[in-house]
């Protein structure tokens, strides 16, 4: 019976495992993250994000590739879809924990502990999302990064970035974190692809039992074009 009650809280996502009372952040660093993915059973959530929801929708299958993929709730998504997901995180307890949700859903996916900026894959991706992940980055380096995800795509694939604004209540309070100007500067980034959406919108969020909360978040969908 307990068991089946533990199976039931999985399913239904984001009952954290111990009282999390402490956690009243709006942004974790790193240390906290790692401490965190630990103790709550889904620190940001068991739903995928709203637009990864629609990725389907665009490409049927192949290669996706998710940077920065936390507990794996876009990457077991697009598993559960049919695509063939490889997910990387510089942090271990997130690679380990994604692997082994994956394995409680009979998934096979790969996971892959690694600085997404070290990453170096031998194939294309017709998928790359990013979610939530680049204010770990100052602004040289997230452009860095999105260079490379660029790279990383096949002809006809889609990227798909999640970002934190300047308008984020967490820009003053958190002076670590890199916040987007706005949408725009994702927009240019892509300037070369064609662009399915780029734009802004608030969220209010709770997750793994902090604080509700609001961010500022900056979204851009584009498709990589086919050259003739
Ligand atoms: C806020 S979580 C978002 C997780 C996931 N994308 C989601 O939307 O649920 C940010 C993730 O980025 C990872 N991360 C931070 N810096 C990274 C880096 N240099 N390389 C790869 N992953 C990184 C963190 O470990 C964490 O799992």
């Amino acid at each position: 019976m307990v068991e089946r009650r533990i199976r039931i809280a999985e399913v239904r996502g984001s009952t954290p495992l111990e009282s999390t009372k402490d956690f009243k952040m709006t942004f974790l660093n790193q240390q906290t993250i790692e401490e965190f993915y630990d103790k709550v059973r889904f620190l940001w959530g068991a739903e995928p994000n709203r637009h990864v929801k629609h990725v389907p929708e665009l490409i049927k299958s192949g290669r996706v590739l998710d940077v920065g993929v936390g507990e794996g709730r876009n990457a077991l998504f697009l598993a559960e879809k049919g695509f063939d997901v490889t997910g990387i995180d510089i942090s271990q307890t997130a690679i380990k924990k994604f692997l082994r949700l994956a394995e409680q859903r009979n998934l096979k996916v790969t996971g892959v502990a690694i600085d997404a900026l070290e990453f170096e894959p031998d194939v294309g991706y017709d998928v790359v999302i990013c979610t939530a992940v680049l204010h770990y980055f100052s602004a040289e380096q997230a452009k860095r990064l999105m260079r490379k995800m660029k790279q990383y795509t096949n002809e006809g694939g889609i990227n798909l970035l999640t970002v934190f604004t300047k308008d984020d209540q967490g820009f003053k309070q958190y002076p670590e974190f890199h916040f987007f100007e706005d949408e725009e500067e994702l927009r240019e980034m892509y300037g070369d692809w064609q662009i399915l959406k780029c734009e802004r919108y608030t969220k209010e969020e709770e997750h793994g039992g902090s604080e509700p909360h609001v961010h500022d978040i900056a979204v851009l969908l584009a498709r990589n074009k086919i050259q003739d």
